[in-house]
């Protein structure tokens, strides 16, 4: 009958004994993304555990992570109301928002705006291929600098910052030195935000433990602070265009949004705080993630020189010797895109999406989830589920291509990294034409070289993303452009 039915969905989801208190926060261990792929091979791919004071639902596999996703999108768009997400842009963050009309309506601009200026028309699409040439070259300078005297170095600081200035010239026209030293706080608080605030971590699922002395509890008050001190530059830079600001004239990606937001002020339920709240999740989501894609193609490069002997080979005869590569390049180097759609399903660098909830009762394979459920989505076990990647844990680029070296879009569709559905990432096209053109530009102009005394592990630290452990290389130049040709 119906209420034995009801009764049999409703009942506790399987998973681990829970903990009082702490319930399953301490068997997570330093990779939680792992932990809760093997509690699915006991528990099954639905299951739920007990982090502090919440009830998680943790999904995992392809099948059952699209399964939410794509076809039940809406209940699945929810995010949780923790108390760390309102340290975030004063509570005003789209990214940190529960599901509502005016989250759509924000998310809608974010979206809109990001497009103006990077994909509307053939000029935007130019001046933002520009930019990011700009940023590529000079970084292959200061690398080659870095790298003279046959030095080894870690190339980290440099690759933030160029992915940094990409973001920075988009949002605020304007991009930093290598050693500026304001900009060189920033991208460490940010660094700061993402290894704080992954799934799982403490300031999320253990609220309480800011309201007595104990040794995490200055993990909070700085975690605050720098939100705070975060969100103090961009209000800054934010009022600055707004002193300036002609409707006539959109410089750049905060004029755009001040003239959406702010001018229509009192017709909108958004306000100024939002506009500033906007920029922050620009800048935000885009520094971090693809500075860290690029941190581990390089590593890769560099931990298997017969593919970058390849891969120069391919970017030589697509691009040849006497101009850069550029965009129009790309479905001329499969093998490059296939070698960073391989990085970003081998590595899944951001292994578990930003916290959802969900919006509404919802069943997941037969199994039922309350309304107001906190839930994990675990990518990284769908980019090494064993029903669709043939040996996961092996590093092959060479799997994106079919017989003729053409890439399997299907294939590449199955990688998720910018997550899906109605929480899926805004950023993903811009992210993967700055991460496709500053690594053509430098194979194009680079061998690099891993520092013999490292053994390269692909040992790493978990929070938003995976950070690979700093590393070594050397960076060689392969020759002056031949403008004779
Ligand atoms: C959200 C990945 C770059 C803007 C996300 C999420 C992921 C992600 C996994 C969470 C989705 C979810 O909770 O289900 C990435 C990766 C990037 C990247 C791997 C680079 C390789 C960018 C860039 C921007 C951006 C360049 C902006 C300019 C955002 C925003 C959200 C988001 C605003 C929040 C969306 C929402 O909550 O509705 N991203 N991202 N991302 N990303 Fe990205």
């Amino acid at each position: 009958c119906l209420w034995v039915r009801n009764f049999q969905l409703k009942r506790r989801l399987p998973g681990p004994f829970a903990w009082p208190l702490v319930g399953n926060a301490f068997q997570l261990g330093q990779m939680p993304h792992i932990a809760f792929t093997k509690l699915a091979k006991k528990y099954g791919n639905v299951y739920q555990i007990r982090l502090g004071c919440s009830d998680v639902v943790v999904l995992n596999g392809d099948k059952v992570i699209r399964q939410a996703l794509i076809q039940h999108s809406t209940e699945f768009a929810g995010r949780p109301n923790f108390a760390s997400f309102q340290f975030v842009a004063e509570g005003k963050s789209m990214t940190f928002t529960n599901y509502s009309r005016q989250w759509r309506m924000h998310r809608k601009i974010a979206q809109t705006t990001i497009r103006a200026f990077s994909s509307a028309n053939s000029q935007t699409k130019k001046a933002f291929e520009q930019q990011i040439v700009g940023e590529a070259t000079e970084l292959v300078e200061i690398l080659l600098k870095l790298s003279a005297q046959e030095k080894y170095f870690d190339p980290a600081h440099e690759l933030t910052v160029a992915a940094a200035n990409v973001i920075c010239a988009l949002c605020f026209g304007k991009r930093y030195g290598h050693d500026d030293v304001e900009f060189r706080e920033i991208l460490h608080k940010v660094h700061q935000f993402g290894q704080t605030v992954g799934a799982g971590s403490l300031v999320d699922v253990m609220p309480w433990l800011q309201t007595f002395p104990n040794p995490v509890r200055s993990i909070f008050k700085k975690f605050k602070c720098l939100n705070e001190e975060f969100f103090a530059f961009i209000k800054n830079k934010v009022e600055e265009h707004r002193q300036s600001f002609d409707p006539q004239v959109t410089r750049d990606m905060s004029d755009a949004i001040i003239g959406v937001i702010d001018m229509a002020e009192g017709d909108m339920e958004l306000t100024r705080t939002h506009t500033e709240a906007t920029v922050a999740d620009m800048i935000g989501a885009g520094m971090d993630t693809v500075s860290t894609a690029l941190h581990w193609l390089i590593l890769l490069l560099a931990k298997h020189p017969e593919i970058q002997t390849k891969l120069h080979k391919v970017v030589d005869s697509a691009v040849g010797r006497n101009r850069l590569p550029s965009l129009e390049d790309r479905t001329h180097m499969a093998y490059v895109e296939a070698f960073i759609y391989e990085t970003m399903r081998f590595t899944s660098f951001v292994p578990v999406t930003i916290p959802h909830s969900t919006t509404s009762d919802v069943t997941v394979n037969d199994l039922y989830i309350p309304k107001d459920t906190v839930v994990f989505i675990n990518q990284w076990s769908v980019n090494h589920d064993p029903v669709i990647w043939k040996d996961p844990h092996t590093f092959n680029p060479s799997r994106f291509l079919d017989d003729n070296g053409v890439l399997d879009k299907d294939l590449t569709n199955n990688v998720m990294i910018f997550s899906a559905g109605k929480r899926r990432c805004i950023g993903d096209q811009i992210a993967k034409v700055e991460i496709f053109l500053i690594f053509a530009i430098l194979l194009h102009q680079c061998t690099f070289e891993k520092c013999p005394d490292e053994d390269f592990s692909l040992n790493c630290t978990y929070g938003l993303v995976l950070k690979p452990l700093g590393y070594k290389i050397r960076a060689r130049f392969r020759g002056e452009l031949d403008k004779s040709q």
